[in-house]
């Protein structure tokens, strides 16, 4: 049996607005090459896209649920276009919720999908999905290398992490949300992670060598969160 794994690709992987088409090229080609040995879902965050009708919504007076649901929109509109790039292995009809998605998830196919309902973020998904699927392990495929103590940009002494424990990786986020930052992962997803016993791997995800370590349980150079 294939060893099942779910990646969570932040919009801002996936769609930063420069080099898309290649990147989603080579990542849909990685994914299609590794799918030999894994059973994969992918699950895409909205990244600008969110962002400017979330934020334009915001202008016209949104509510926050209406906001929330332009961003669920924008997640599924970039899993479909990763589904397209994979062609004949994916579905462009995404599934709504992690239950149909670990319904539709077969060794032979990967499964696609965005957000599901308001209130949380596509890295709380992906740990749904996971839990649904019974995976071992989310592969987070950020845009930064690894978890640090603090924002190596602003503090050059900040401790880069390796490995460390699910506690470990809460008590970091903790810290970020507190300085109103977003975070290397949703708070959700790293309880529902912690209660499943489901491990946690933050990788680069513009680094597709790297990413598919990650996908493939090899060595990685980002962070290893164990879940015990
Ligand atoms: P993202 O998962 O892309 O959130 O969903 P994010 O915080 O921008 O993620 P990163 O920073 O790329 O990791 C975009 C927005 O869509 C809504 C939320 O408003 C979220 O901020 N959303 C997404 C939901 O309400 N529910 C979902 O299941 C997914």
């Amino acid at each position: 049996m294939k060893e099942k794994v779910v990646v969570s690709i932040g919009g801002s992987v996936l769609v930063p607005g420069r080099d898309d088409t290649a990147y989603i090229r080579g990542l849909a080609d990685m994914i299609g090459e590794v799918s030999d040995e894994v059973q994969a879902v992918v699950v895409c965050g909205g990244g600008k896209i969110a962002r400017y009708y979330t934020e334009t919504g915001g202008e016209l007076g949104g509510s926050t649920f209406q906001l929330d649901m332009l961003g669920i929109g924008a997640t599924r509109l970039n899993a479909q276009l990763l589904a397209v790039a994979l062609g004949g292995l994916s579905s462009t009809d995404v599934p709504l919720t992690a239950e149909e998605a670990a319904e539709r998830s077969a060794p032979h196919n990967v499964v696609v999908m965005g957000g599901t309902v308001p209130g949380h973020t596509t890295d709380a998904v992906a740990a749904m999905a996971a839990r649904a699927l019974g995976a071992a392990r989310v592969v987070n495929a950020t845009s930064v290398d690894a978890v640090y103590s603090d924002d190596p940009r602003k503090d050059p002494s900040a401790k880069r992490f390796s490995r460390m424990t699910i506690d470990e990786l809460g008590s970091v986020v903790y810290k970020e949300h507190g300085a109103g930052r977003s975070s290397v992962f949703d708070p959700l997803g790293i309880k529902i992670a912690k209660e499943e016993g489901i491990d946690i791997l933050i990788v680069d995800g513009r680094n597709l060598p790297e990413l598919r370590n990650a996908m493939l349980g090899k060595g990685i150079e980002g962070t290893y969160v164990s879940s015990r």
